[in-house]
């Protein structure tokens, strides 16, 4: 398979940015329009599998922690976007009207022909609520929810030693996926540094976090029968064909990878 870190990522200006920006290089959907929501606890491998996903299916990779960073690093002074942001840092979930603000703000990326991989929103039945309104609003469908799962003693060694390239924050590890050269990213040459919320305290905030109130989530879309279970546990791309084989035991069009499961 090739190496999609190799690959540009999507211009996502109008999801970092909001509805005024426009992407200048907007995605094209291959195949259909996929709409997508990627569940799991932190350090899963959601972002990691939203950009296998997005280079396999065409649809752009969205994340909500990535508006918070995007804005910190702009040094913007809109105070619901600071106030978010040092929740980000101790890791504790930011509150739902902020959240909810941003997505409104970005209602052009949820009727993107292009479609979507949602990461990290919803995160509380609240937001899960009202993307489905958003959505409706839009005559817009969920295609199903993918929800990652590993046990916690993997996810704490995920987190504390995942690295991120600031410039085009390409996911790395000090053991499983170091860079080439110590500190710089081998896609952009982009200084490659820890989240701010990768440190001890603030990963175990974020986990008890997730158990609880995003695991809810889950619950939430299963009873709408659009929840797919998918062990993380094993190698990315294992990972993204088995992602991809669950999508199409429901009957989904999806393409081939060259990957035993
Ligand atoms: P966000 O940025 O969404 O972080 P998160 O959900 O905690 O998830 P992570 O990005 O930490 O992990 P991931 O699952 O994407 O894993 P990754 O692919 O990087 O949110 C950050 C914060 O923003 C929240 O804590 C909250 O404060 C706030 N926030 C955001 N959205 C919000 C919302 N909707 N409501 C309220 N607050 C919100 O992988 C992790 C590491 O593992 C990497 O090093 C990677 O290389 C490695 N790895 C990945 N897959 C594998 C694999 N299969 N095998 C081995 N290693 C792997």
């Amino acid at each position: 398979m090739e190496d999609v870190y190799a690959m540009p990522l999507h211009d996502r200006t109008t999801w970092l940015h909001g509805d005024f920006f426009h992407c200048l290089q907007p995605p094209v959907a291959l195949g259909r329009t996929w709409r997508l929501v990627l569940l799991g606890p932190p350090g899963v491998g959601k972002g990691t599998q939203a950009n296998l996903l997005s280079a396999m299916l065409g649809a752009c990779p969205l994340s909500t922690g990535d508006i918070f960073r995007a804005a910190r690093e702009r040094g913007g002074t809109h105070s619901g976007l600071m106030q978010a942001h040092d929740r980000l840092a101790r890791g504790e979930l930011v509150p739902d009207d902020i959240v909810l603000q941003l997505i409104h703000n970005r209602q052009t990326c949820l009727r993107c022909e292009a479609g979507f991989l949602l990461d990290g929103f919803p995160r509380t039945t609240a937001q899960a609520s009202t993307l489905d309104g958003l959505l409706a609003m839009h005559h817009v469908r969920l295609d199903a929810v993918i929800l990652y799962e590993l046990d916690e003693r993997e996810l704490v060694a995920r987190l504390a030693g995942r690295r991120v390239c600031s410039r085009c924050e390409a996911p790395y590890h000090v053991t499983t996926r170091p860079t080439r050269e110590p500190g710089i990213c081998d896609h952009c040459g982009g200084p490659v540094t820890q989240r701010v919320d990768d440190k001890p305290a603030a990963i175990r905030t974020r986990l008890a976090a997730y158990f609880e109130a995003t695991a809810r989530v889950a619950d939430y879309y299963r009873q709408q029968d659009l929840l797919l279970t998918v062990s993380a546990a094993s190698e990315p791309d294992v990972v993204l064909a088995q992602s991809l084989q669950r999508l199409a035991s429901r009957g989904f069009p999806v393409p081939q990878v060259s990957q035993t499961v």
